[in-house]
């Protein structure tokens, strides 16, 4: 786990693996025009294949973070690269086109007549001819299970569906890195897990990296690589998911609770008097340890 420091005399944040770094936020800050700090020197970086979680409470700075990345917002301050084009460089016009964002409120993406017509708008501005941008719609629709709503209104669709929907509209473009802001906040159980296995498969299937905001610490532990802790608009702390959400103080910290399994972990362990020498981060991993602990 690394705790970052900022040390002010050096202005850039560490390249941690080059050859497979996809994203470099070096440094970044951004003040809206109201004054407000949205993120405040920000290092973070994803590499090729990975699946970050950015975990941080309300107004840290995570959806700013995201917006930076396909250059819907520029920084104030900083760098942000992304496979090597450098929006401090000016190079900001193509970033849409490697990282694709899927944002927290999916009415903010969907706005064309047909489900059909709005997973095919991304495509067409990639310069697709309409017969390939509907064999990628169609394609993308597939992967996640939603072509049957093809010639639905996006404005009709239940709240897991257009979620599914935005997504599929981000996966017809292709893009290297797909970031999610909050993919699973106010999705049924059912529509959660469909999300959950979604992100795994682009990954096994399409070699996409993928950054996720949540505030789901226990989705967090089940999928990402890499936890990144945020706090006041910076990465404070990153680190495995074993790692960081077994730090209860820095949990504390960073204003959230460690996930289910962690918490039923400790409490067992201290109703019976042991020590806990284990860091169980799923439930399967919990109900393994815990049939071993009581056959002992
Ligand atoms: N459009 C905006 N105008 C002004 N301030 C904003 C805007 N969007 C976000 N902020 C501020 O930036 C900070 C970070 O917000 P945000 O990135 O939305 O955090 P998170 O996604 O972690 O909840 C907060 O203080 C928030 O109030
Ligand atoms: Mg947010």
């Amino acid at each position: 786990m690394t705790i970052m420091r900022h040390d002010p005399q050096h202005q850039h944040c560490n390249h941690s693996d080059p050859g497979r770094e996809l994203i470099h936020v070096d440094c970044a800050s951004h003040v809206y025009p109201d004054g407000s700090i949205g993120i405040h020197e920000m290092c973070f970086h994803v590499l090729k294949d990975e699946i970050v979680a950015l975990c941080g409470q309300n107004g840290s700075g995570k959806s700013t973070l995201i917006e930076h990345l396909n250059g819907l917002l520029v920084p104030s301050d900083g760098d942000i690269v992304i496979n090597g084009m450098s929006v401090a460089r000016g190079e900001r016009a193509d970033l849409w086109k490697e990282v694709g964002v899927v944002f927290q409120r999916s009415e903010d993406q969907l706005f064309a007549p047909t489900v059909l017509d709005d997973v095919m708008f991304g495509p067409l501005n990639l310069g697709m001819s309409k017969e390939d941008a509907h064999d990628a719609a169609i394609k993308a629709l597939e992967a996640v299970g939603a072509v049957d709503l093809a010639k639905k209104l996006p404005n009709y669709l239940s709240g897991g569906q257009k979620r599914l929907v935005s997504i599929a509209g981000i996966l017809a473009m292709k893009p290297r890195i797909m970031a999610l802001d909050e993919p699973t906040s106010d999705l049924d159980p059912v529509h959660s897990a469909m999300v959950e296995r979604l992100i795994l498969e682009f990954r096994e299937r399409f070699g996409i990296s993928v950054v996720i905001a949540t505030h789901d610490l226990d989705l967090a532990a089940r999928i990402a690589d890499r936890v990144c802790l945020v706090k006041n608009g910076a990465v404070y702390a990153e680190g495995s998911p074993r790692e960081i959400f077994y730090d209860t103080d820095l949990i504390r910290d960073a204003g959230l609770k460690q996930p289910d399994t962690v918490m039923t972990y400790l409490d067992y362990c201290h109703q019976r008097g042991v020590a806990p020498e284990d860091r169980p981060i799923t439930r399967a991993e919990l109900v393994t340890l815990l049939e071993r602990l009581t056959t002992q």
